[in-house]
């Protein structure tokens, strides 16, 4: 079996699918890793560390997809690269294919086995294949980052002969996983932080990262609500929305920058901060919304731009891990590589939807889209497919 790890192609990706030493991990027993020629360059891996590891260096796309049974990808394939594909290829990346169904119907009538690192279900036993959060780790530390850097003022307290600088203030919303990254660096570099969620359940993590829960008061019926089984937030109520707004602009105008990275499955990104609020901020404070891609928490972000807008630093870069792409790289070769141990056994990959993993992952296979919720998207009938177990498949 050839496994093919192509450049990416997306304008400012700088990821790789596979390290070295994830692509050493997977050859041998019949496996045979090749890797297109500067795939690695955005995340300074030379082609000669591959070789170096026993990875098989192709010159270009069409001929690294001639030969593949398996591609690897961060994101998703263009129409030109699904064309390049034989029929019958498993194809594993980041596909997003809620957001984009008709991919789905693209690559199940290309023949391929497409498998979405986003589908994958948040279970603890799949824990090392979940892409989501760890690229949300690398988003929440380099927002924080970016924050900084923009801010005017130091992130911590310093009492110095020029004099006390106070430390900077800042407002996580959504405390998931980028959140609590975003929260623990922020608290490292020594900020004040206050951090929101619909999620009650969040409140005691961000306590104990040192930093203040904003409650939004909450009726037993709407704590209840607030999340799905599977512990993704719901949209709240317009009484709800109201409340927190209300909490919400009162703690922004006091704040130097806040992070937001409030995202629901499925939905458009709640909308958090309004125009007023923006208005209501300092000059020179920054906002950085991770929600930028599904719309934005903040109504001012313009997605893959930043902004000033009234005195005040709007940055909706859509690709945060990107900018990081030593760790991302890392951590997402690991959750690829972990993923093929489980799909391939005698060199061969395995699509069994008795798999918990298998089933919630596959989003097309033998020619149709069997992923339910993206069958539920497309309007196709939803008995046929076998029943997915709860990935968010963004
Ligand atoms: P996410 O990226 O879907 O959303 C980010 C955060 O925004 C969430 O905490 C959500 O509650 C919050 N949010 C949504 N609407 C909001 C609003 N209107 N106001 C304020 N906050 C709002 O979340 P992420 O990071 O993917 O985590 C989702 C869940 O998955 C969490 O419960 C997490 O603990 C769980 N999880 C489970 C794993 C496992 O067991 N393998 C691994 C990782 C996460």
């Amino acid at each position: 079996m050839k496994i093919a790890v192509p450049r990416e192609t997306a304008p400012g990706e700088t990821r790789v699918a596979l390290t070295p030493q994830a692509g050493a991990q997977l050859a041998g027993d019949g496996v045979e890793v090749i890797v297109q020629a500067g795939a690695g360059e955005g995340s300074s891996i030379p082609d000669d560390l591959y070789r170096d590891a026993g990875v098989t260096i192709a010159p270009d796309a069409p001929s690294l997809y001639g030969q593949a049974d398996l591609v690897l990808r961060v994101g998703r394939p263009s129409d030109e690269e699904i064309e390049m594909l034989k029929p019958g290829t498993v194809l594993i990346g980041t596909l997003g294919v809620l957001s984009n169904p008709q991919l789905a119907v693209r690559l199940a009538s290309a023949g391929i086995t497409a498998i979405s690192m986003d589908a994958i279900p948040r279970i603890t036993r799949a824990q090392s294949m979940d892409s989501l959060s760890s690229q949300s780790t690398v988003g929440g530390y380099k927002a924080v980052l970016l924050a900084a850097n923009r801010l005017p003022k130091f992130f911590p307290l310093l009492t110095t002969a020029a004099g006390t600088v106070r430390p900077a203030r800042g407002i996580i919303m959504g405390a998931g996983v980028a959140g609590l990254m975003a929260i623990g660096t922020a608290r490292r570099l020594g900020a004040v932080v206050e951090a929101t969620d619909v999620r009650p359940v969040v409140k005691e993590q961000v306590q104990s990262l040192g930093a203040t829960f904003l409650d939004v008061e909450m009726t037993d019926e709407e704590k209840a609500q607030a999340e799905t089984a599977g512990g993704y937030a719901r949209e709240m109520s317009d009484d709800y929305k109201r409340r927190q707004a209300e909490l919400i602009a009162q703690r922004v105008s006091e704040a130097d920058f806040v992070i937001t990275t409030a995202l629901i499955p499925g939905r458009p990104a709640p909308r958090l901060i309004t125009e007023a609020m923006v208005r209501s901020m300092k000059p020179g404070s920054v906002i950085v919304d991770m929600a930028a891609e599904a719309g934005g928490n903040c109504e001012l972000t313009e997605p893959g731009r930043e902004v000033v807008k009234d005195g005040v630093t709007i940055i909706g870069l859509t690709n945060l891990p990107a900018m990081m792409p030593g760790s991302a790289t890392q951590m997402y070769a690991k959750n690829v590589q972990t993923l093929v141990s489980h799909l391939v056994h005698e060199g061969r990959v395995t699509i069994d939807f008795g798999d918990e993993i298998t089933r919630g992952a596959t989003i097309t296979h033998q020619g149709e889209v069997v992923h339910e919720a993206t069958r539920s998207a497309l309007g196709l009938d939803t008995d046929r497919a076998e029943s997915s177990s709860g990935g968010a498949g963004r």
